[in-house]
């Protein structure tokens, strides 16, 4: 390997891989206690940045404590499943005061993480949120919200918004306690037919993007629409993001022309299986993107069987050219 050393953190990079994220989880009989105390989820926050030594760190936290912050039941304890709609509409204030335990986690963790590590702060995209809130559970591939979003129904726009103004003052609080970038995750952005693209995803990402720009102009944003990008070449530009994430099935020789910072995309199968696979497809994402500004990560979340010694032997490979 030559040419400079990307920066290296893995999406999910705190979680069920890891022996010691497991060890803490036993402690708490529901995900949602974990994530709202703070000073153990900061704990979980620092757990890969102790052992493996990330060029950033990424908040412990979920995407779905929005809806759960806008009244809706979230339970994680047999497959995620939301509940009804929440009835009554929260105001501001109510919903930030229910997210606060997160904010203190942040500011608990960029006080304890190395200056030269970035903590990056994050919510799911209004899109993908809103997946989860209409259809409840994600099993079916959300057939019930393509129902009710394509069939034009306000219900559908109305969450959307809503959730497009919680989520941009939520993203502001964490950058006042402390992130230092944002990434937001659209994660079901490849459910949206390409001639949906604007309203559903571009629209509400880009007026999250405007709103944090606003306030935080130097405060990067990285933007994650998995299987959305290949469709259309100007769809990231317009939502005027700092940075894509890439998924693993994009080709980068061609999303380089961009001409943007790009984060990705190794495929978390092949950190799983390690071996001389990793290396040779690590170098295939490394070496078109050599002169570009870019970050290296996986396409998607690390997978829970993934063995520690890959993600070793990864770090190594990049850092240091050799295993
Ligand atoms: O390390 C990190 O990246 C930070 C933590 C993080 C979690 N979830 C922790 C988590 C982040 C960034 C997320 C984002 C998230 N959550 C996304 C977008 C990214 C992606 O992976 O697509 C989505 C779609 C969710 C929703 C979600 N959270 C689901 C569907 C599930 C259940 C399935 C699963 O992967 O476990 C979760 C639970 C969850 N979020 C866990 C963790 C560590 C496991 C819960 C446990 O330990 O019991």
């Amino acid at each position: 390997m030559t040419g400079t050393i990307p920066p290296v953190w893995l999406m999910r990079q705190a979680g069920r891989y890891l022996p010691e994220y497991r060890e803490k989880r036993k402690s708490f009989s529901k995900f949602f206690d974990l994530v709202f105390s703070p000073k153990d989820a900061s704990q979980v926050t620092l757990q890969p940045i102790n052992r493996f030594g990330f060029d950033a760190a990424i908040l412990f936290s979920d995407i779905l404590v929005i809806p759960y912050a806008l009244g809706q039941e979230v339970d994680f304890e047999n497959g995620v499943r939301l509940g009804p709609l929440p009835k009554k509409k929260l105001n501001d204030k109510a919903v930030l005061e229910k997210l606060c335990p997160i904010f203190e986690t942040v500011e608990r963790t960029c006080s304890a993480l190395p200056q030269t590590t970035p903590l990056i702060g994050f919510a799911g995209a209004p899109w993908t949120v809103l997946c989860y809130m209409l259809g409840g559970t994600s099993r079916d591939h959300f057939a019930k919200t393509r129902k009710i979003v394509f069939e034009n129904s306000p219900l559908a726009e109305q969450w959307l918004s809503i959730l497009e103004h919680i989520t941009s003052l939520y993203l502001e609080k964490q950058i006042q306690a402390g992130a230092r970038a944002i990434q937001i995750f659209d994660t079901w952005a490849c459910l949206v037919p390409l001639g949906e693209q604007n309203k559903w995803l571009i629209e509400p990402v880009s007026k999250i993007v405007s709103h944090i720009k606003k306030k935080y102009p130097t405060i990067p944003v990285i933007f994650y629409a998995k299987g959305a990008h290949h469709t259309k070449k100007t769809f990231l530009k317009s939502t005027q993001t700092d940075a894509i994430s890439v998924d693993s099935k994009v080709d980068l020789n061609k999303i380089k022309k961009l001409n943007m910072v790009i984060q990705g995309n190794l495929d978390p199968k092949i950190l799983v299986a390690g071996g001389k696979k990793l290396f040779e497809e690590t170098e295939k994402i490394i070496k078109p993107l050599k002169n570009s500004s870019f970050i290296f990560n996986l396409g998607h979340g690390i997978l829970p069987e993934t063995p520690l010694e890959n993600v070793s032997s990864l770090l190594m490979h990049l850092r240091q050219g050799h295993v």
